[in-house]
């Protein structure tokens, strides 16, 4: 299927010419336009009305998600069919979050026991840890948690433990990702090994910055502790429970992961460990619980009112028609601090992609840039560039109405107003005739205002960006679920590290006086 061929992306393009140069606020003089592009979703409030487009274009491009047979990709999806064609796996994040027993089946296969089976794991495991029934080498309780790992054994656990940190208990929970051991160093000045427990993440099992990471501390265990501090300080989540036993890991120990969770959407999955081990089993379950109202949403909701679809819609418009190449996301909340960066994964590993689903290299643009920070901090770096750059770089305001857990509600109030103004301005604009001094204005944005921040909450607004990206992938038929891209450097770093101790292979001339000036 060539997208941007169907007769419907044709009358897309016939219509876009026509509105191009209207502007956003144009579209305010008709009386129905929040009504059309504001949407309320289970306490969270979405308006796209700040948007370059209409209703009838939203409808132009529902015809044009029909065309493409969207519906049955997100039933494929759904029901465990074999979408990551490059990888022969199918893509259940969905199914870690289904409440109900429904089966889905891979290879014949139910997976929902095995699912359950691993929740009861994972309960027994995090109360016994929370609890203090767990115990150190030195029969201590503990206190500390390390998450070991990278990427989506990293980020997505990273950011909802900071979310959700109104919700946590005693532990204190650290994140260990780089290999620089900067962070090692510190880490091990902060923590005391006889009442820390160790997670390592690795889907793969054979990440080099997480095993390096891993063996240097399970050394230190050894050396001070001997064998049996092991299996009480190192925990395991991956899919290789072979290699993980092969690492010394207690097999009790291991958690498993599935090839059909994909690293950057496994934080449903017992990657995401960390997250109830800070928070507690239930919490952890209410995110699940969340994330699955919004599956139900995606699966079942028209396409112009299907809140994720029509992200995606936006993005094709900015990205293919008006020719933007990057989306800002600015959560105007700390506690989404690290959102920016789990997106820019989510996103930008899923569809930073130059095939197409039949092998043949695409004619179009795909994957945006993804990027971001909190604000208000944002708009005292880079929001000059936002108002009155070249560019236009459509944003994404995210942020909580209320914040129960603080007594600086005046803050709360100042943080809020600053996020509307900023979306207010980059519409509005401001006429000056010192051009210097000049607001264009017509710049686009969307604002996410979840009424709080909540682990059901932050589960549906999860699902929203993880559904938003596929359905971006399907409609460039691309495939979302590979990341080929990032194996060359991985290989090459392998090759340049055996270098350093005797320069063996030939480089380009870069490459060799780079790597003759590390080891000189
Ligand atoms: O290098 C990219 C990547 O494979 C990501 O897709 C993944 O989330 C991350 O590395 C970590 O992988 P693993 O969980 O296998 O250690």
């Amino acid at each position: 299927m060539k997208p941007f061929e169907m007769t419907s992306w044709k009358k897309i393009i016939n219509r876009f010419e026509t509105f191009k140069n209207k502007s956003i606020l144009s579209y305010f003089d008709d009386p129905n336009r929040l009504n059309d592009f504001t949407f309320e979703f289970e306490n969270i409030y979405f308006d796209f009305s700040k948007h370059r487009w209409d209703k009838k274009m939203l409808k132009l491009f529902s015809e044009f998600a029909r065309e493409m047979n969207t519906r049955q990709a997100i039933e494929d999806m759904f029901s465990g069919q074999i979408i990551n064609r490059t990888e022969n796996r199918a893509v259940l994040h969905t199914a870690l979050r289904q409440q109900d027993d429904q089966p889905v089946l891979v290879a014949e296969k139910n997976v929902i026991p095995d699912i359950r089976k691993t929740e009861v794991q994972i309960k027994n495991f995090t109360s016994k840890v929370i609890s203090g029934q767990w115990k150190g080498i030195s029969d201590k309780n503990i206190t500390d948690v390390v998450n070991i790992g990278i990427g989506g054994s990293d980020l997505g656990p990273k950011m909802v433990v900071k979310a959700l940190s109104n919700y946590s208990n005693h532990l204190n929970m650290h994140f260990l990702s780089n290999i620089d051991p900067f962070e090692l160093d510190k880490l091990l000045n902060r923590i005391n090994l006889e009442t820390t427990l160790f997670v390592i993440v690795s889907k793969s099992f054979s990440t080099q910055e997480t095993l390096s990471n891993a063996k240097k501390i399970q050394e230190i265990y050894l050396d001070k502790f001997g064998k049996p501090s092991i299996a009480k300080h190192f925990v395991t989540v991956s899919t290789h429970i072979e290699k993980a036993r092969e690492f010394g890991i207690n097999p009790e120990n291991i958690f498993p992961m599935w090839d059909w969770v994909g690293g950057r959407y496994s934080l449903w999955s017992p990657a995401g460990i960390s997250i109830p081990l800070a928070i507690g089993f239930e919490n952890y379950q209410k995110l699940k619980t969340g994330a699955y109202t919004m599956d139900k949403h995606f699966r079942n909701e028209e396409f112009d009112k299907n809140l994720p679809v029509i992200d995606a819609f936006l993005t094709l418009l900015y990205n293919n028609l008006y020719g933007y190449e990057t989306e800002a996301y600015i959560p105007y909340t700390d506690k989404l601090q690290y959102l920016p960066d789990f997106l820019q994964q989510l996103i930008m590993e899923s569809n930073g992609k130059s095939v197409d689903l039949s092998g043949q290299t695409v004619g179009w643009q795909t994957g945006n840039i993804v990027w971001g920070n909190i604000g208000t901090n944002a708009q005292h770096s880079f929001f000059q560039l936002l108002h009155q750059g070249t560019r236009i770089i459509p944003v994404n305001f995210i942020a909580e109405k209320q914040n129960r857990f603080t007594k600086f509600k005046e803050n709360h109030n100042i943080l809020l107003a600053n996020m509307i103004a900023q979306s207010e301005a980059l519409m509005i604009g401001e006429h000056n005739d010192v051009a210097y001094k000049n607001f264009e204005g017509n710049r686009p944005s969307t604002i996410i205002l979840l009424d709080e921040i909540t682990p059901e909450s932050l589960g549906s607004l999860l699902a929203y960006f993880e559904h938003k990206t596929f359905t971006e992938a399907w409609l460039w038929q691309i495939n979302a679920f590979d990341q080929f891209g990032v194996e060359l450097g991985k290989r090459l770093a392998k090759k340049i590290l055996e270098d350093f101790n005797n320069l063996i292979r030939s480089h380009d001339k870069s490459t060799k006086a780079l790597i003759n000036r590390i080891i000189s």
